[in-house]
């Protein structure tokens, strides 16, 4: 082999090793670890990335009959044969993420979207409180050029339903639900931030909010929560479930929090309302953290039925109680977009595959919000979203 087809099969070789890396820690992240041993595989994502170029381009290429001194495959140990086809297998599902997020499409049930852009940093009216936007605490990564973190989109989507455009004839009826999720409140942006975002949620003036899960990593924090929450619910009814973060914290305490605050709880649970004449089925679940998928009625006289999850990852549950649409966060759009490969990172079973946005699935609308916050203070290509979806019954 000659010296740069062997450096293009251990380049390769690379990408195809973090491939498999970054499907374990996506796998990982959608099971019900604790934080403590996610650290721990995130640490092992990390050294198992790090080391193995410096690694491979050793032992596979520099040592004798290397891929770099002209040697070929079959001359290297059978170790590290079967490392090298391993890590190559790795470009599989590497090259599969790529061509899907290429050839991504908005479902036809998604009849129009429109979106309004907001850098709340440099908003005139926000302008002195430039300090109070940013966040007290502020990570170095929050710095990082490109950062969308104190940026914020609103976007309006119009979906019709797929199980219920049978009934033809009917009169159609449209409901507004405005979702948000994933505010994870722990310092950054700031609390002016979150205040801007209550401002526009407002003005959406929808039928119901919902909100998806994670609401705080840092729970002296609550009273952000609490008057984001408090505001909302006095222009229209709540509904929340919690996320895999509240569950790491005090979940009891924060989902009475949110309860005092005026939202209806809905984690394991079932309620039905009517939004003007017409009548909802809404469930919640914050499986696999916090309890299971609740128990809900068979279909019956209702328009429509919504399940709150907070990870897309209950999908088949959803489709199997024959829900008409499904709301999630957790994925936060992958936080981090790059260009061409798109998202690389979603804590889900299913990859990067629903890392953002409205997909079909079967007879069910998915709608994944990338969320208002984060953890880690980075957001490149992958703004904050909140966003009220029309849904004509
Ligand atoms: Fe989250």
């Amino acid at each position: 082999m000659d010296l740069y087809a062997g450096i293009a099969l251990l380049l390769l070789a690379c990408i195809g090793n973090a491939a498999w890396w970054a499907i374990l820690v996506n796998r990982a992240h959608s099971l019900r670890y604790d934080a403590s041993n996610l650290k721990y595989v995130r640490k092992l994502h990390d050294v198992g990335i790090i080391l193995f170029p410096p690694l491979a381009f050793w032992f596979m290429g520099w040592t004798e009959s290397g891929l770099l001194r002209g040697g070929s495959v079959t001359e290297l140990p059978f170790v590290l044969q079967v490392l090298l086809m391993f890590a190559l297998c790795g470009l599989l599902p590497f090259i599969c993420s790529v061509l899907r997020w290429q050839a991504r499409q908005a479902p036809a049930e998604l009849l129009k979207a429109t979106s309004q852009h907001f850098d709340v940093l440099k908003i005139q009216h926000v302008e002195s409180d430039r300090q109070a936007v940013r966040g007290e605490r502020i990570p170095l990564l929050a710095k990082f050029p490109g950062n969308q973190i104190h940026r914020l989109e609103v976007t309006r989507k119009y979906l019709s339903l797929p199980g219920r455009q049978a009934d033809a004839g009917r009169n159609r009826r449209t409901i507004k639900v405005a979702q948000l999720s994933d505010t994870h409140f722990v310092g950054c942006p700031g609390r002016r931030y979150f205040e801007f975002a209550t401002d526009r949620l407002c003005e959406l003036q929808p039928d119901i909010f919902v909100f998806t899960g994670d609401l705080i990593d840092d729970e002296e924090l609550f009273p952000w929560a609490f008057d984001m929450f408090s505001r909302l619910s006095g222009v229209a009814p709540g509904y929340s479930i919690l996320g895999n973060h509240d569950w790491r914290l005090n979940h009891g305490r924060i989902r009475k929090g949110l309860v005092d605050t005026g939202w209806v709880d809905l984690g394991e649970k079932h309620t039905s309302i009517s939004i003007g004449d017409v009548s909802v089925l809404l469930a919640g679940t914050e499986a696999p953290w916090i309890g299971s998928n609740p128990e809900v009625p068979v279909p019956g006289d209702e328009d429509v039925r919504i399940l709150l999850s907070h990870s897309p990852d209950q999908r088949n549950y959803a489709h199997q109680q024959q829900f008409d649409l499904m709301l999630c966060g957790h994925n936060h759009g992958g936080q981090v977009v790059l260009p061409v490969i798109g998202p690389v990172y979603a804590p889900s079973r299913y990859g990067v595959k629903y890392a953002g946005g409205t997909y079909r699935h079967q007879q069910m609308l998915i709608h994944v919000s990338r969320g208002l916050g984060a953890q880690e203070a980075l957001r490149l290509n992958c703004c904050p979203e909140v966003t009220l979806l029309e849904v004509e019954i």
